[in-house]
């Protein structure tokens, strides 16, 4: 009996002192197999318990408690100290350096169909207009009925829609419907509005079609607007938008909303109106339709055509962009070619 409670504490003690070498937490974990697994002396002198005389089972168990007492308590110790040791050396070696320079960020900038669009509302806003948006899914009768445009009436042909799986609701194919709804909200108040945003229609796009393209909108009623307003405020916003030495001509044309209605042309700002490959030799380059709203359209936004007159005009935002820079193709704004847009 006393062999066993020598071997015992010589295990214990060679025990102990392996631990001290140990580093890893892998380690820790074959020690511990090792000295307090299955197989360890420690645990197989408990299994042979029963074959031990009434006066030595006590003596054995003691010394066999407080082996495992001592080596289990000197293996958290020595666990507690592995991990911080791991931590430490994890800390060192994944030392971050906060001096050294970042990546650099890249700086987004403006679209320059944005560009256009703010210069354009800061113009009309020196002029008194406010900015209203209006839906850019509208039901068939705003894009196309409110307007003077009725169901299976040629006029429809102008605008190439995309009709929804649901009956009766397109893509606006301009921003003309917003009409009504401003003159609904205003009435019976006089309206200064521009409606800006996208249309949508399904063309064949080439350097000069998108199926995607914004345009603005513009619609003044009150009572008293002539003509003359019109022409006023069409001339103005040209020179204002593309120097002074722009000047208009009104074109007479056809739109079913306006009566009369007529084509806003521009003396081609590349030329001077002498003719060439931009306004293909005509000296004028087209802006936009526009017109006195018609009295059917006033009546469907509530305001009484005996009263009140209006005037209103729509021009393409991607084709002003396109002049005001120099652009040669459409598409181009669309097709995010970031150098392209770093050029803005
Ligand atoms: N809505 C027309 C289009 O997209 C443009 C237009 C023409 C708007 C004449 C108007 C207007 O307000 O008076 O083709």
């Amino acid at each position: 009996m006393i062999e066993l409670e020598t071997q015992l504490q010589n295990e214990q003690q060679v025990a102990l002192e392996n631990l001290q070498q140990l580093e890893s937490p892998e380690a820790l974990d074959a020690w511990k197999q090792t000295y307090l697994g299955k197989a360890s002396l420690v645990m197989t002198t408990y299994g042979k318990m029963g074959t031990f005389s009434k006066e030595e089972r006590p003596i054995i168990g003691r010394a066999v408690n407080a082996i495992k007492l001592a080596l289990e308590a000197a293996l958290s110790e020595k666990e507690v100290l592995v991990k911080r040791d791991a931590l430490l050396k994890t800390m060192e070696s994944e030392r971050l350096d906060v001096t050294l320079p970042g990546f650099p960020v890249k700086r987004g900038r403006m679209h320059p169909v944005n560009l256009s669009l703010r210069e354009i509302y800061r113009i009309f806003g020196d002029m008194g207009f406010q900015v209203y948006n209006s839906p850019e899914v509208e039901t068939d009768d705003m894009n196309f009925t409110y307007l003077n445009i009725p169901p299976y009436h040629p006029a429809r042909d102008m605008w190439d829609t995309f009709y929804t799986e649901k009956e009766g609701v397109v893509l606006r194919t301009h921003t003309s419907p917003g009409q009504i709804h401003a003159m609904r909200e205003y009435f019976p108040n006089p309206v200064r509005v521009i409606l800006p945003g996208a249309c949508m229609r399904y063309e064949q796009q080439d350097q000069s079609h998108e199926i995607e393209f914004m345009q603005f909108e513009l619609l003044v009623v009150d009572k008293g607007i002539t003509f003359a307003n019109l022409k006023g405020t069409m001339d103005d916003f040209t020179k204002r938008m593309f120097g002074a030495g722009a000047y208009t001509r009104l074109r007479p044309s056809h739109f079913p909303f306006t009566e009369p209605s007529a084509e806003l042309d521009m003396s081609c700002i590349f030329c001077g109106g002498q003719g060439c490959g931009v306004c293909h030799g005509t000296g004028w380059i087209e802006l936009g339709g526009c017109g006195m709203v018609h009295p059917y359209v006033l009546q469907n936004g509530g305001y009484d055509p005996e009263i009140y007159s209006g005037f209103a005009a729509g021009v393409g935002i991607d084709r002003t962009t396109l002049l005001r820079y120099q652009i040669d193709d459409i598409r181009y704004l669309r097709n995010n070619d970031i150098r392209f847009l770093e050029q803005f």
